[in-house]
């Protein structure tokens, strides 16, 4: 919208000249004869600047500067005394007006002031937006949760995010939200206006693999009628999300430890190096550290990736959780399925609560889907969700039984700590908060039990 200028002055003559002045440089004019009229303006209208006569019949020119003031602060004032009120112009400007003009001016003069004026006023515009953008909350985008775990797992997004350029591995079940994971790091990231691009590494045949994240010079293969930027050279400046990297075929990955050490690469069939500014995230499901050892995950990148990994946890491990993204999930299946569904019973949302979902947040999704679909009321019933789901509490049951009877309370903990020691790869801090004990208690427990170091 064009910026307005409202013109306070009780000469007729002289509020028209000014008024066609300015509406030739495009300014939206609105005259008013008096201070009483222009206060009912600015109530009504949105105004950016505003020309006031001092003398006013009625209200003065600094009673209605000081009302305009409070009204609305950003509006800048530009004040007409005639000469001899040099007095009247001081005070005017103490009350906050931007500048003042003697009468009788040139409109040269005034037609420069007030450039000057809607200069300034953009800047502070131009800096406000800055401001609110950069105190805007912290994206998550469609990430639900709000338990301790979910918690921890984006406060520690927000700081990886933070640093430049370090590579990130994204490790996690099946479903479990890691490609919204990566989109927040980005959004989160001084990179977040440049591009965010994601390659499924399991989806693409490795060849085309190739051609699609180096790009190839004409001719290099028979089909390369034309060169073709790749990937990395598309995300200069942004992100590149590698999803499945345990997928990616050994003869790739020292390509892509290449690009992360040196910022480099070359076109298939080129010969000059492409230098790239790219932040390279990657994601998997897979166990990487078994694939080394198995000799399918090249060692010299999997140490690379693995400097800042990220963790996301499986859904059974945060089900305080649940309710919120099941709640979500519900006002947009209703929406979609143009139904009015209010929520679960509570012997639904229990099976819910205790089922251990394997397939994390997108099996709760379809599970949630399909009950909207079958409810043919407004709540979703134990009926309505699968048969696994109803069958998790007798299970549960009978595996208590079963440790019951084979193993002691010692043995459970020797496992347990074990386990955990296993899953933080033999990280005794991660593991002691794990578990909820110091370390020294935990270096005891491991005395006790004879638990090697390197479990
Ligand atoms: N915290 C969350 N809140 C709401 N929805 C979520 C959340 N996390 C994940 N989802 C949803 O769950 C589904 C699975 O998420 P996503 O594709 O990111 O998982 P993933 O870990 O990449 O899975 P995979 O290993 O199978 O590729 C998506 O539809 C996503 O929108
Ligand atoms: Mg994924």
């Amino acid at each position: 919208m064009n910026p307005s200028l409202l013109v306070v002055e009780d000469d007729e003559v002289m509020c028209k000249t000014i008024a066609e002045v300015f509406e030739k440089k495009g300014l939206r004019v609105l005259s008013a004869k008096n201070g009483e009229d222009a206060i009912i303006y600015l109530t009504r209208e949105i105004i950016d600047l505003a020309l006031i006569d001092f003398r006013l019949p009625g209200m003065n020119g600094l009673t209605l500067l000081k009302a305009i003031k409070e009204m609305d602060d950003g509006i800048m004032v530009i004040v007409m005394t005639a000469y001899p009120e040099v007095k009247m112009a001081i005070s005017a400007m103490k009350a906050g007006a931007y500048d003042y003009i003697n009468k009788p001016f040139e409109l040269e003069e005034l037609k420069l002031l007030i450039d000057k004026a809607l200069e300034i006023q953009k800047m502070k515009f131009d800096i406000l937006r800055l401001q609110r953008i950069k105190c805007e909350e912290d994206y998550f985008g469609e990430m639900i949760g709000t338990g301790s775990v979910f918690n921890e797992l984006k406060g520690f997004i927000l700081k990886v995010a933070k640093a430049p350029k370090t590579p990130i591995l994204i490790q996690g079940e099946s479903g479990v939200g890691k490609e919204l994971v990566a989109n927040a790091i980005h959004q989160n990231s001084d990179r977040a206006g440049k591009p965010f691009l994601k390659v499924n590494c399991s989806a693409i045949p490795d060849t085309l693999l190739e051609a699609e994240l180096f790009g190839y010079e004409k001719g290099a293969f028979t089909d390369a009628k034309q060169s073709r930027k790749g990937l990395f050279e598309l995300s200069d400046g942004g992100t590149l999300f590698l999803d499945e990297i345990g997928d990616m075929k050994p003869h790739i990955q020292p390509k892509i430890l290449r690009v992360i050490e040196y910022q480099n690469f070359r076109k298939i069939g080129g010969n000059r190096d492409i230098q790239v500014d790219v932040r390279i995230i990657t994601a998997t499901n897979r166990d990487l550290k078994t694939m080394v050892e198995k000799g399918l995950f090249r060692e010299d990148l999997y140490y690379r990736l693995k400097v800042m990994t990220i963790n996301v946890p499986p859904l059974r491990e945060r089900r305080e959780d649940i309710i919120h993204i099941v709640d979500a999930l519900i006002k947009n299946y209703n929406k979609l399925f143009g139904k009015n569904i209010k929520g679960l019973s509570d012997d639904a949302m229990s099976l819910l609560y205790n089922y251990p979902w394997p397939g994390n947040i997108r099996e709760l999704k379809n599970v949630i889907e399909r009950a909207c679909i079958l409810s043919g009321s407004d709540i979703i019933l134990p009926s309505h969700l699968p048969e696994e789901l109803r069958n998790t509490e007798k299970k549960n049951l009978k595996g208590a039984e079963i440790n019951r009877d084979l193993k002691s309370l010692q043995d459970v903990e020797r496992n347990h700590i074990i386990r955990i020691l296993g899953e933080v790869e033999g990280n005794k801090s991660s593991a002691a908060k794990i578990l909820g004990i110091s370390r020294l208690t935990l270096r005891e427990k491991m005395k006790k039990y004879g638990i090697e170091e390197s479990a």
